[in-house]
């Protein structure tokens, strides 16, 4: 996630829905001015039914998970704390974010290679920092080459691969502004992208790259050319596919704007070339084998849309953790294949607050938690 303050304030005021595993969620308090929505009919997730295929016939299981950010000690010792041999078989999906230095990250990816048989790579925002870096780096693009090398040495797989029949693909993205297609809440004054965004000042790019346009986007997107044939000769031969990004590829898999403490958190999340690239690969149509993987926002996520599923599954940081956002870390990594892919979604806040009740993008009236952060804010000052 581009690191902000706004985001962490996203604590135990929430609207109340019903939410099927209720032990994940067990610290969620409601708040008497929010609407209880839990009387409502129990959500009704679709089941997802495919046929078993090859990648069953050697039992490989498939977890994820995102934003491990091990340069917090909890978090490299929850990574150090998998364990050994249980994995053996099994792949483990990183869906960018692992840290901010580049022994950290070597140091992450070599403990999660020890432990699982295969291990795939997408980078992440914080994985291209650049401000707490021994290693002499020129810009975040000649480290994003050097990470992959030391993916290359460490057996980490960055580029799409068949494992036991399933197609597993990585997509490069960065975000873009114009991602963020609803309408911005101008009630109160919303600090700027570059007061909110870590991004724009830890990262650093060589000409023609920068932040506030879509030439970033661009030149990550364009990096999935090279393998691009690659990926066409998996859709020809799989059909059981997961692809996976750092980035968001679709606005409804955040929540609206007037939910969030940052509401301007869409136009640093997301990336409309990612999703064309999704559609690539999945069809338009999507189907019941069509599973992408994301992270970055730190909301765990499971749900289908226009006939995909995307799962996000974040570790995040340990005061989101203590604060039990998305049950906390014993449901990670999240298996979500298993010879053929889970069977029905898993219970996470907001994808099962949307699939009860529609997003209303033209409403910029902010939640009663987001508007009392602003006024007592604006008293404040
Ligand atoms: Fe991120």
């Amino acid at each position: 996630m581009a690191q902000c303050s706004f985001y962490s304030a996203l604590s135990s005021q929430l609207p109340r829905i019903p939410i099927p595993n209720l032990s994940l969620y067990s610290s969620l308090k409601s708040d008497s001015q929010i609407p209880d929505l839990s009387k409502r009919a129990a959500v009704i997730r679709p089941a997802i039914e495919t046929p078993i295929t090859a990648a069953a016939a050697d039992g490989t299981k498939v977890f994820v998970v995102s934003d491990l950010h091990t340069d917090y000690p909890e978090n490299m010792s929850w990574v150090k704390s998998l364990p050994r041999r249980t994995h053996d078989n099994d792949v483990l999906v990183v869906a960018g974010d692992v840290a901010e230095t580049s022994a950290n990250f070597v140091q992450t990816m070599s403990f999660l290679k020890d432990k699982f048989r295969h291990v795939f790579f997408v980078p992440g925002n914080h994985d291209l920092w650049l401000r707490r870096e021994e290693t002499p780096f020129l810009d975040s693009v000649d480290k994003l080459e050097k990470l992959l090398d030391e993916c290359r040495k460490i057996g980490v797989i960055t580029k799409p691969t068949i494992v036991g029949g399933l197609g597993i693909i990585p997509l490069y993205s960065w975000y873009h502004e114009s991602f963020d297609a609803e309408k911005d809440i101008t009630e109160f004054r919303i600090p700027s992208l570059e007061m909110a965004c870590k991004d724009f000042h830890v990262c650093r790019w060589p000409d023609g790259l920068q932040n506030r346009d879509n030439s970033l986007a661009l030149y990550f997107d364009s990096l999935n050319d090279e393998n691009w044939e690659t990926v066409e000769d998996i859709l020809t031969r799989c059909s059981h596919i997961i692809s996976f990004s750092h980035f968001v590829p679709r606005q409804e898999l955040c929540p609206e704007k007037r939910m969030l403490y940052y509401p301007n958190l869409p136009k640093i999340i997301g990336s409309n070339y990612l999703e064309t690239r999704i559609r690539a690969i999945h069809g338009a149509e999507g189907g019941p084998s069509a599973c992408h993987v994301f992270g970055h926002t730190h909301f765990c996520w499971d749900a289908i849309i226009d006939g995909i599923r995307y799962v996000q599954a974040p570790l995040a940081y340990p005061r989101e953790r203590r604060r039990r956002m998305n049950g906390g870390e014993n449901w990670l990594p999240f298996c979500i294949y298993y010879g053929n892919f889970e069977g029905r979604l898993s219970p996470c806040y907001w994808s099962d607050y949307y699939s009860v009740n529609p997003r209303t993008p033209d409403n910029t009236q902010l939640a009663p938690w987001v508007a009392r952060f602003y006024t007592k804010k604006e008293l404040d000052s």
